[in-house]
């Protein structure tokens, strides 16, 4: 690659400077993927702009986990016929500028050549194992290659990256392994990720450690869709990676998500016990409180288990709390198996949940299951289940007024004319206060905070200490 006045010389074609706009979609692993695709575009002298109407290049990046989220997508691609048409003239060649548009992500994994075929404004659609390729990509659109789709897996043995980062925040995303192996019969994850694949331990600890030295990270989410399975095929283990990456001086706090129950091993447990560094949150989706429910769902565990899981964990650690998913309304769930979805609720003690109408999944068991439900049903249960762990975490929160809380300060706004910061706790609840003054810049400051009040979706506090952007 060559660089010429502001033109970057890639292969035979020069790229002037460009400007690209992204959508995501869908869970953090889309979220990290298009940071990726985004350092990848800087070689190619593409910055990234919040302006969809002054992109060259406009990309989405998408997540067919439900039916609203793969409506949204469509959506939103119909709109950029109107985009294209819509583009200025460059005053020197009196020519419209050309807009490229593609789609990435879960839905163009599984469907990228019937969007090829149906949207005429898609120039190209890859799939989420050829992220990294993106940059060939971009060259084959503007070589004047149109219409192609990329959905082919990476068949390697070894699953080998170097996190990229473009945020410019001390957190950062880190992946460490990909894929999904369980097929749960009601999702799509399993043929939209393919198959697991994991870092070896040793390049991610190295890695990690490049990111805090280098790149002022000192805050680290661990990822994967089923996070937990990490190692399994390498013989190594998340808690052993956690326990590595305790000693890199410098990283303060270590999240992870999402876990699967059936892979909360000892060590893990152990782990949340010994590490100072890990946080204390642990997001275990157990999706029903029903044991034949879950039994339909293929989900591996019973209720029973879990239980017996969140009280282990609770054991190694008492500042524990706990967070799930649940699907609200699986084929032919009866009044009784809802019923024991709200009794979990109760015995769970969540501290929050995110909780979802079942949505059937082309290709999926569950979607070929003969479904006695209808939509009235499903939205009336998932109100319950939200209505009945609102009470639960209201009461939960309301024991945190009067404790102190160490928290990572993210973001300002205004708050009924008022300006609070917000940041989050270890255990990932967020917490709002008000400035010293009106002038006052908390952005990456570590602080502890006093909370004063607190509701079941908000909590409130007041500064007790500012300790500033690093931490020993
Ligand atoms: N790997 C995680 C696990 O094992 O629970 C879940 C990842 S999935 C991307 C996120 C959540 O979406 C799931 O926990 C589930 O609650 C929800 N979900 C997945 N498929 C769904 C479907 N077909 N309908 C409704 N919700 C669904
Ligand atoms: Fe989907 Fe189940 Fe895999 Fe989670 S574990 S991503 S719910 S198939
Ligand atoms: Fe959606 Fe794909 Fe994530 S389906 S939730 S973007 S893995």
């Amino acid at each position: 690659m060559t660089t010429e006045s502001t033109n970057i010389k890639v292969g035979d074609l020069e790229f002037p400077p460009r400007k690209v706009w992204m959508k995501t979609y869908g869970c953090q692993m889309n979220y990290h993927d298009t940071e990726r695709i985004l350092s990848h575009l800087s070689g190619m002298n593409f910055t990234h702009t919040e302006e969809k109407s002054e992109a060259d290049l406009v990309i989405f990046n998408t997540c067919a986990v439900r039916d609203l989220a793969n409506q949204k997508f469509y959506s939103h691609l119909g709109e950029t016929k109107k985009l294209k048409e819509n583009a200025d003239v460059d005053p020197e060649t009196g020519l419209k500028r050309n807009v490229i548009v593609a789609a990435g992500g879960c839905i163009a994994q599984t469907e990228g050549k019937d969007l090829i075929a149906k949207y005429k404004q898609l120039d190209f659609a890859f799939g989420t194992d050829v992220v990294d390729n993106i940059g060939e990509m971009v060259y084959r659109a503007y070589s004047g290659d149109k219409k192609f789709s990329v959905t082919s897996w990476d068949r390697s043995e070894n699953y080998s990256i170097e996190t990229k980062i473009t945020q410019g925040t001390p957190m950062a995303f880190v992946n460490i392994i990909k894929g999904c192996d369980k097929f749960c019969s009601y999702c799509i994850v399993p043929f939209t990720r393919g198959r697991e694949k994991s870092r070896r331990l040793a390049e991610v600890v190295k890695d990690v450690s490049r990111l805090v030295e280098h790149s002022g990270i000192q805050e680290v989410m661990l990822l994967g869709q089923n996070v937990n399975s990490y190692g399994k095929d390498n013989g190594e283990s998340l808690g052993q990676l956690i326990m590595e990456l305790e000693r890199l001086p410098g990283l303060v706090r270590l999240r992870y998500t999402t876990s699967h129950p059936y892979d909360v091993t000892d060590d893990l447990v152990e782990a949340h016990a010994n590490s100072k560094k890990l946080a204390n949150h642990l997001h275990l989706p157990v999706q029903s409180g029903s044991n034949t429910v879950l039994q339909r769902m293929l989900r591996e565990y019973t209720v029973e288990h879990y239980l017996t899981l969140l009280a282990k964990m609770r054991k190694a650690n008492p500042e524990m709390i706990i967070s799930s998913d649940i699907i609200a309304g699986f084929p032919n769930e009866t009044e009784e198996e809802h019923q024991a979805t709200l009794k979990l609720l109760d015995d769970a003690q969540f501290d929050f949940i995110y909780s979802y109408a079942f949505s059937p999944r082309k290709g999926t068991k569950a979607a070929k299951m003969n479904d006695a439900l209808n939509d009235d049903i499903r939205g009336r249960r998932l109100r319950e289940i939200q209505d009945r762990q609102l009470k639960i975490q209201e009461k939960i929160r309301q024991g945190m007024i009067g404790k102190t809380y160490r928290i990572l300060v993210e973001e300002k706004g205004l708050n009924k004319g008022v300006t609070k910061w917000t940041g989050r706790t270890s255990c990932y609840r967020l917490v709002h206060f008000e400035p010293e003054t009106p002038e006052s810049d908390y952005q990456w400051h570590w602080m502890d905070v006093e909370i004063t009040s607190a509701t079941a979706l908000s909590t409130q506090g007041k500064i007790i200490r500012d300790l500033g952007k690093k931490i020993l």
